[in-house]
């Protein structure tokens, strides 16, 4: 097996030491990490010692089960972005690189650094032609339509299209994943998800928490951005693509782009933004109160549209989005509402009360799929209310994978299908343009609502 380099740039950074630690020590764990050497790029020069401990700390709730032996695998470069040829020079200098070394760069750091780190990755992969290079980009991949398109244009000017991986951390949620084997492995599920059966679709993310220690980054972006424009794009494509030629990278996007390139442009008029206030019982403070946000901030957080897929499958069926921080819960869901069937057998009273069928597809808090159906209350004649039928994969599979792992993993092992692909992404922002082109005027009706309350109803 050839050497494998894993070089994270902003080694030190809160995604490094949040997540990217962690999936690391879980596949050395799983023994999917030989011959490999972790490289920790930054401005300032640590020693390996100290970086070795920045690692540690953050893998501090984990058992040390070979923990000395993982982190030996660990060296920090201290990087001088300006100098396009430091990067090849410190690794050259400090390990003798096979001509075939396997590089993945993961870039965990600020947007605005990445045209620096590319010219570092690119004089490395001409000084050594022979290497393999995979290059993993986190979100937010450029801030507008044209901002992604050039960044895009950057990277294909020095990568070609299967060294790129576009990280959405939801795409290596395993909910996320199963909808290829839900709608395509199961044959009753496949003759009812289209616009004879389903009267509208429900996409909720939700989170309790607020902004926490990225005020700043989010006070730029908003949820339009934040979540929108990537997370629930890329969860409504999933859901609503096509089956694919096969389950491969290049016909699963291809599927998922078809669905992009059916988006109705949105109704404006059916938008609302909305930005949290204080909750004093709960002792929360408002959006523009957290450390790090302007006082007088109108940016966003709460989002919510109605968006139609005009093709055969879906043409007339709603999808209705909504995603906001310092809700009342932390849910991501996606539920689909069937037609209702049946109605006129049934008695209605307080406890007799059949609800359309829904399936819902539940990410967090709970990882499950379940299905309401209605059913008989038993001695009560044709009394009839929703049960659910649901699977979880906790009950079923025990623990799963945690989405970076599952991301890191698939990227050292040239799996493309959980990245998104470059047109993708530039349809997603195609579709999204006309919120932040038209800001001001969402802005107009700008809702608030207090933070974590249950009463909240937009
Ligand atoms: N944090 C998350 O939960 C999260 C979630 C999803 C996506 N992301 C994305 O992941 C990336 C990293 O996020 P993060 O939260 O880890 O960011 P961060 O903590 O603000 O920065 C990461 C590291 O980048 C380096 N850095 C900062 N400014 C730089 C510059 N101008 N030039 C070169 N290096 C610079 C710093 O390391 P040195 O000072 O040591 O060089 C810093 O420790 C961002 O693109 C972010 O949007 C983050």
């Amino acid at each position: 097996m050839k050497d494998l380099y894993i070089t994270i740039f902003g080694a030190t950074g809160d995604l490094a030491r949040k997540k990217i630690y962690k999936s690391l020590y879980y596949l050395y764990l799983s023994k999917d990490l030989e011959n490999v050497r972790i490289l920790g790029i930054g401005r300032n020069l640590l020693t390996n010692q100290e970086y070795r401990l920045l690692v540690k700390n953050s893998l501090i709730n984990f058992s040390s089960d070979n923990i000395e032996l993982f982190l030996d695998k660990f060296s920090f470069l201290g990087i001088d972005y300006s100098n396009k040829k430091s990067l090849y020079d410190e690794i050259n200098n400090k390990f003798a690189i096979d001509s075939k070394a396997y590089f993945l760069f993961y870039m965990a750091i600020p947007p605005s650094a990445f045209q620096s780190s590319i010219n570092l990755i690119y004089n490395l992969k001409t000084e050594l032609p022979s290497s393999q290079i995979k290059l993993l980009i986190e979100k937010p991949f450029g801030e507008d339509l044209e901002t992604a398109k050039h960044l895009n244009e950057i990277l294909t000017e020095c990568f070609l299209e299967d060294e790129i991986y576009r990280v959405d951390h939801y795409l290596g949620k395993e909910t996320i994943q199963n909808i290829i084997a839900l709608r395509f492995g199961n044959s009753i599920f496949e003759p009812i998800l289209n616009n004879h059966y389903v009267k509208s679709i429900h996409i909720d993310l939700f989170e309790s928490i607020g902004v926490e220690d990225r005020a700043e980054y989010f006070d730029q972006n908003g949820i339009i951005k934040d979540m929108f424009q990537s997370h629930i794009l890329q969860i409504m494509t999933m859901f609503m693509m096509e089956s694919p030629v096969r389950i491969e990278a290049e016909f699963i996007r291809d599927e998922k782009y078809k669905v992009l390139k059916s988006l109705r442009p949105i109704d404006l008029n059916q938008v609302k933004i909305g930005q949290y206030t204080a909750n004093l019982e709960q002792n929360i403070k408002s959006y523009v109160e957290e450390d790090g946000t302007p006082e007088d901030s109108k940016t966003e957080t709460y989002f919510e549209g109605t968006i139609f897929v005009d093709n055969l499958r879906w043409e007339g069926v709603p999808v209705y989005i909504r995603t906001g921080k310092r809700m009342s819960e932390r849910k991501a869901e996606i539920r689909v509402q069937f037609k209702e069937s049946f109605r006129y057998f049934m008695n209605y009273d307080e406890e007799c009360n059949p609800k359309a069928n829904e399936l819902v597809i539940s990410i967090q808090p709970e990882e499950e799929i379940y299905l309401s159906i209605n059913s008989k209350i038993p001695g009560k004649g044709m009394c009839i209310q929703p049960v659910k039928l649901n699977f979880t994969y906790a009950d079923s599979f025990g623990k799963t994978i945690d989405p970076y792992t599952r991301l890191i993993k698939d990227a050292i092992e040239g799996d493309q299908k959980l990245f998104v692909r470059k047109d993708e992404i530039e349809q997603a922002w195609e579709f999204v343009m006309p919120l932040i082109e038209n800001k001001q005027k969402l802005l107009e009706k700008l809702i608030y609502y207090k933070a974590c309350d249950e009463d909240v109803v937009f």
